[in-house]
């Protein structure tokens, strides 16, 4: 925990809206300690939702004056809602009074290490435990859609085709899900409640969450593949994560499995998971995340018939703003009372 983090500062506190957010949430932050905090949110100098819980948006496009105007108000932030859209590697140098950012992604430290954020004095909050009921329902679908063969439905209707035969069942399956934080645990109580046996890795120890029939050690690992039906990836993106699913883990599934990421893309190498594809040694597999967003005109992703592709959206829902501004809320009270925030980005873990 950074010192400064627990020290608000002396005096009342600027918090500066940096991303789209809802005028109701706003003033949901306002109320926390009228008192001692400023909220400042200018729209106009920010960029426009698109949709729901859009946190990148259009671009405000705004003149020299209007430019002048942000990086004023910038300069009299203690605490970020979101990363600057207009400089965010300046962070430091433009918000030079700045103690704290709560940002809108869960997966912030590909970011911070990019922009050399993580370097800085700077805390980071993240937005774990916000995403985990939305993916948990795409992880369901990705499997179902798997196990119930729905490209083979979809073409034999396109052909006008009656075709019965067996297929699978998730109930009974085994899945083996990597990352049992805030997506995780709800992952792993939804398919456990669909009847599969839940196999979980993470790195630390602790209570075995709710739903995980058995914790797999990081050194059990790469055999555990050869015992499971599917593969769920939910962990951070991180130095250690990278490729975590290479060629040999992906040989070392039995033929069939399957494979969902709901984590970062290049947790799996992509080079490597196309060609298990396109040799049908998976089954099939589900991605909302690719190696390189937007997914290239040109990627071979885009022809696998045995590939459901979601636009890294499984976590965008209506929903998603006010549990942000949950956590963010609860966080500036703790921060006004000098107490620990949750959701802290760890450097040395780079999550
Ligand atoms: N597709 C989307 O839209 C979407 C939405 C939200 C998040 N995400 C991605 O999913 C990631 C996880 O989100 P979260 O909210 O669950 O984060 P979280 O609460 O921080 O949980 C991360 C989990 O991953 C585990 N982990 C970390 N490094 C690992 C490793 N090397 N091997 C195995 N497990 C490891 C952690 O282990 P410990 O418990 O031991 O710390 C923890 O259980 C994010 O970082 C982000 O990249 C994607």
């Amino acid at each position: 925990m950074d010192r400064a983090t627990t020290t608000p500062s002396a005096g009342r506190s600027t918090i500066v809206i940096a991303s789209p957010l809802e005028p109701e949430l706003v003033d949901r932050l306002r109320a926390v300690a009228p008192d001692r905090i400023d909220v400042v949110h200018e729209p106009d100098l920010i960029p426009r939702a698109r949709y729901a819980a859009d946190h990148v948006g259009d671009p405000p496009g705004l003149d020299a004056a209007g430019i002048d105007r942000w990086l004023g108000i910038l300069r009299r932030a203690d605490i970020l809602f979101d990363l600057d859209w207009y400089d965010p590697a300046g962070l430091a140098r433009n918000a030079p009074d700045l103690r704290w950012v709560q940002v809108t992604k869960s997966g912030i430290g590909e970011t911070l290490r990019r922009l050399e954020l993580d370097r800085t004095s700077i805390t980071f909050t993240n937005a774990a435990g916000v995403h985990g009921v939305p993916i948990a329902e795409f992880v369901v679908l990705a499997l179902l859609y798997l196990v119930k063969e729905v490209p083979d439905l979809l073409d034999a209707k396109a052909r006008r085709s009656w075709e019965p035969r067996r297929v699978a069942q998730l109930t009974g399956s085994r899945v083996l899900l990597v990352g049992l934080g805030g997506l995780g645990q709800v992952i792993a109580r939804t398919l456990a409640d669909l009847g599969v046996d839940v196999w979980g890795v993470r790195r630390s120890d602790g209570p075995v969450p709710d739903g995980v029939a058995r914790i797999v050690s990081l050194s059990e690992f790469r055999s555990a593949l050869g015992d499971v039906d599917a593969l769920v990836l939910a962990c951070p993106y991180t130095d250690e994560t990278h490729h975590l699913i290479g060629r040999d883990e992906l040989a070392a599934m039995r033929p069939g499995t399957f494979l969902v990421n709901v984590a970062r893309g290049a947790v799996v190498d992509e080079a490597a998971l196309i060609e298990a594809l396109e040799r049908g040694h998976l089954g099939g597999a589900a991605l909302d995340v690719v190696e390189r967003e937007p997914l290239a005109a040109d990627s071979r992703l885009w022809d696998l018939p045995n590939l459901l592709l979601s636009p890294h959206r499984a976590s965008i829902v209506d929903a998603e703003n006010a549990l942000i501004v949950d956590i963010f809320a609860d966080n500036l009270r703790r921060y006004l009372e000098g107490r620990p925030l949750r959701n802290v980005y760890d450097a040395t873990r780079g999550y």
